[in-house]
C-alpha cells in the first residue's frame, strides 16, 4: 500500500501535514482500506468526555481488508509462519488464501455455538496460528475479544471474564513453554467455578493431554469446525464497533479492560507497521511477543496482516533448548525484521556471544524494542552483535492504550541514537508538561509525557466505567491524554523515555500495578499490611519488591516469604512473584497516613546515600530498622 514514508525529509513534511490538516490526512491513508460505506466524518473528538470518534458512520469489516481486498495479490503468499516449541517438531506455513478459509470456518463455528455481534468472546491460549484465527473469527462475525495471556491465573482469568460478561472461552488443552507442559485447560476449569456468564468453552487440541471435558459447555475445536464451510459473510460493523478488549494494570484498583474499536485501530495499526518496520513484500517479519499482549495484537496479527506481510508466530521461550534458539530461528526463516523486548535481549546478552556463533544473522534489516526503556548498553549489545553494526534498531514506545506505536524511528530513516524512541509518527503530537501542567518548550526538558491530539488507535473507554477511563487517562492534566510516562528532550529534539512516574512496574516488559501486588499479598492470612515498589534489575528492567507486616506468631520469615510469593503467583501468575520480599515491623507513614514509598524505593534499590527529608513522618524510626532489616 502507498503512504511510506522513505526518506526523512517526507517524514517532516508528512509530519507536518498531519498537524496541520489532521482529518485530511488520515482520510487519505483510509481510502486505501476497503468499506461497506464510506464515513460522514473523520475526526470528532474531546478529551474531556472523553470522547473520541473516528470515521464516523463508516461500515466495515477489519477482515475484509485483509483478505477480500488483499487476496487477489496475494492468495498463495505466507501470511503466518509458525515455529513450534521443540524444533523438532514441524514447522507450519498458512498462506492468505488458506487463512482466510480457516478464518471462515471458525467463524462460522462461532456463530453456531452462538456468537453474536457485540459478544464477548476470551481467548486463553498458546502461541499457535489458532490463536490469531480465532481473533480474526470474532473480528469476522463482530464479537469482541479479549485476549488473556496464557501465563495468568484462574482468579485473574475469573477476573476478565466476569469484568466483560464473556460468553465463550477458546483454549487449548496445554500449552508447551520452554520445557514445561502447562495445564491450560486445568485453570479454565477452576476460573469458571467463579463466574456464570460463559456458555461455551472451545478446546484446541495441543498437548494431547487428558483434560475433563464438561458436558454441554466444552467441546472440541477439531469438532466444531468439522462440518463448517470455509465461506463466510464478513459482518457489517461500525467503525466505532468494539473490535477488542485488553486487560491491563494500572496504579490503582484491578486491572481495567482497554477499548479499541473497529476502524481507528486497523487503520493505525496498519500504518505504524508499514513505516516503522519498512516492510518490503517479499520480507519475513517477527515480532516475539504474545498475543496476550498489546504488541503481540498490533505487531503479529493486525498490523503485519493488513500490510500483507508474512508475520512468524513463535510458541517457545528464548532459552529453549538452548540460548541461540532465536537466532536460530532468524536464520532458518530469514528473518528481515526482528521485533523483541529488552528484557530478552539482557537475558540473552548474560550468556555471552557463544551461542550466537553458529548462526549468521545476515538475513537481518531491521531491528526492534519495545516494552522498556532500553538501556544503553544493551541497546549497544543488540545493535552490533545482532544488527551487526548494520541494522537499524528501532526502540519503539508505545503502550496498550495507544493501541500502535507512538514515537520511534522509523527504520532506515531516523536517524539511531542509543536508547532514544526519539520521534513522534505522524499524527502523534506529544507534549512534554511539569507537575502543574505547564508545558515544557523547547529542547533540554524533562518532564510529564502527554499526547495532546488524537491519532485513530487511541483507546475509547475502559470497558464498563467510562469515568474510571476520564480519571485515570484525561484527569490528570485537563484536555491532555497522560501516558503515565516521563520522557525528556534532548538538544536535538528527540525523546528518551524515562519510565513511569505513577505507581505501575514494568517487570520485564509486563506492566504491573503495585496496587494489584498488594492486593494479592494481602490475601495471605498472616499479612496485616504491604507495600510493593519497583528497584533497578538486570534482566527484568524492574524486579518487584515487596515489604509485608505480618503476624509472626506460628512461622518463620523465611517460610512467610515463600508463601507470600506463592501467594501471588496463584493470585496473579508467575509474572506478579515478588523477587523479594522483606517482612517489617512496620511503614514509613506520613501523618496523613500515606506511605512514603520513596523510602521504600531507595531501600529496595540498595541506595540509601540520601534518604531526603524524613521529618514528616509519623514513625520515623522505622527507616532504621527498614534499613537494617535488608540487611545494609
Ligand atoms: O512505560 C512505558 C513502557 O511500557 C508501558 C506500556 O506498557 P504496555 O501497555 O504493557 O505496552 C507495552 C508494549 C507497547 C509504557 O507506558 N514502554 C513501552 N515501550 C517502551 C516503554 N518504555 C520505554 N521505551 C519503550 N520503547
Amino acid at each position: 500500500m502507498s503512504h511510506k514514508i522513505k526518506t526523512l525529509s517526507e517524514y517532516f513534511q508528512e509530519y507536518q501535514k498531519s498537524i496541520d490538516q489532521p482529518e485530511q490526512f488520515w482520510g487519505q491513508i483510509a481510502e486505501n482500506f476497503r468499506w461497506k460505506k464510506p464515513w460522514d466524518k473523520v475526526l470528532s473528538w474531546d478529551f474531556e468526555g472523553p470522547s473520541v470518534k473516528w470515521f464516523e458512520n463508516a461500515k466495515l469489516n477489519l477482515t475484509e481488508n485483509i483478505f477480500e481486498r488483499q487476496l487477489p495479490n496475494l492468495g498463495e503468499k505466507t501470511a503466518i509462519i509458525w515455529e513450534p516449541n521443540d524444533p523438532k517438531e514441524a514447522e507450519r506455513r498458512i498462506s492468505y488464501s488458506e487463512l482466510y478459509e480457516l478464518t471462515c470456518q471458525f467463524s462460522n463455528a462461532l456463530e453456531s455455538q452462538g456468537i453474536q455481534k457485540g459478544d464477548r468472546v476470551i481467548i486463553y491460549m498458546p502461541m499457535v496460528p489458532e490463536a490469531a484465527i480465532a481473533m480474526l473469527a470474532c473480528a469476522r462475525v463482530g464479537a469482541v475479544h479479549s485476549v488473556v495471556f496464557a501465563g495468568f491465573s484462574s482468579t485473574a482469568l475469573a477476573d476478565r471474564i466476569n469484568d466483560c460478561q464473556a460468553k465463550m472461552v477458546l483454549t487449548s488443552d496445554g500449552n508447551f513453554r520452554g520445557a514445561k507442559n502447562i495445564a491450560v485447560k486445568a485453570v479454565v476449569d477452576e476460573a469458571l467455578e467463579r463466574t456464570d456468564c460463559i456458555e461455551k468453552v472451545i478446546v484446541y487440541q495441543r498437548t494431547k493431554e487428558e483434560v475433563t471435558m464438561k458436558a454441554g459447555r466444552d467441546v472440541w475445536w477439531h469438532e466444531v469446525i468439522e462440518n463448517e464451510s470455509r465461506s463466510h459473510a464478513a459482518a457489517s460493523l461500525d467503525a466505532e464497533d468494539l473490535l477488542f478488549i485488553l486487560y491491563t494494570s494500572g496504579s490503582t484498583g484491578k486491572p481495567k479492560g482497554v477499548v479499541h474499536t473497529t476502524a481507528g485501530y486497523m487503520v493505525y495499526s496498519h500504518y505504524s507497521f508499514s513505516n516503522v518496520f519498512q516492510y518490503n513484500q517479499d520480507d519475513v517479519y517477527w515480532c516475539t511477543a504474545d498475543v496476550g499482549w498489546i504488541t503481540g495484537h498490533s505487531y503479529i496479527v493486525y498490523g503485519p496482516l493488513l500490510e500483507g506481510a508474512t508475520t512468524l508466530m513463535f510458541e517457545g521461550v528464548p532459552t529453549y533448548p538452548h540460548a541461540g534458539r532465536f537466532w536460530e530461528i532468524v536464520d532458518k526463516y530469514k528473518v528481515n525484521q526482528f521485533y523483541t523486548a529488552p528484557t530478552a535481549i539482557r537475558a540473552l546478552q548474560a550468556y555471552g556471544l557463544e551461542p550466537l556463533e553458529p548462526y549468521s544473522l545476515d538475513s537481518l534489516k531491521v531491528i526492534g524494542s519495545v516494552g522498556e526503556p532500553i538501556n544503553e548498553e544493551a541497546w549497544h549489545w543488540y545493535h552490533d552483535h545482532i544488527g551487526k553494526g548494520k541494522c537499524p534498531l528501532v526502540d519503539t514506545w508505545w503502550q496498550t492504550e495507544t493501541g500502535g506505536i507512538m514515537i520511534s524511528p522509523l527504520a532506515g530513516i531516523t536517524p539511531n541514537k542509543p536508547a532514544h524512541a526519539s520521534l513522534p509518527l505522524p499524527g502523534i503530537q506529544p507534549i512534554i508538561v511539569d507537575a502543574e501542567g505547564e508545558e515544557l518548550k523547547g529542547n533540554n526538558v524533562e518532564g510529564n509525557l502527554c499526547i495532546k491530539f488524537p491519532w485513530p488507535s487511541i483507546l475509547r473507554t475502559t470497558y464498563g466505567d467510562h469515568k474510571r477511563c476520564k480519571e485515570t487517562y484525561f484527569s490528570a492534566y485537563p484536555g491532555l491524554y497522560f501516558t503515565g510516562d516521563g520522557v525528556k528532550r534532548d538538544h536535538d529534539g528527540y525523546l528518551r523515555i524515562l519510565g513511569r512516574v505513577d505507581d505501575v512496574i514494568n517487570v520485564s516488559g509486563h506492566r504491573m500495578g503495585t496496587a494489584e501486588v498488594e492486593n494479592a499479598i494481602n490475601e495471605h492470612p498472616k499479612v496485616i499490611e504491604s507495600a510493593v515498589v519497583g528497584y533497578p534489575h538486570d534482566i527484568k528492567g524492574q524486579g518487584i519488591y515487596a515489604y509485608a507486616i505480618c503476624d509472626m506468631e506460628d512461622n518463620t520469615q523465611e517460610e512467610l516469604i515463600l508463601q507470600i510469593k506463592d501467594t501471588v503467583r496463584k493470585i496473579i501468575g508467575p509474572i506478579a512473584k515478588p523477587d523479594a520480599v522483606q517482612i517489617v515491623p512496620g511503614l514509613p507513614k506520613t501523618r496523613s497516613g500515606k506511605i512514603m514509598r520513596r523510602i521504600l524505593r531507595k531501600v529496595a534499590s540498595r541506595d540509601i546515600s540520601n534518604m531526603g527529608d524524613t521529618s514528616t513522618l509519623l514513625n520515623p524510626e522505622i527507616v532504621d530498622q527498614i534499613i537494617k532489616g535488608a540487611g545494609l
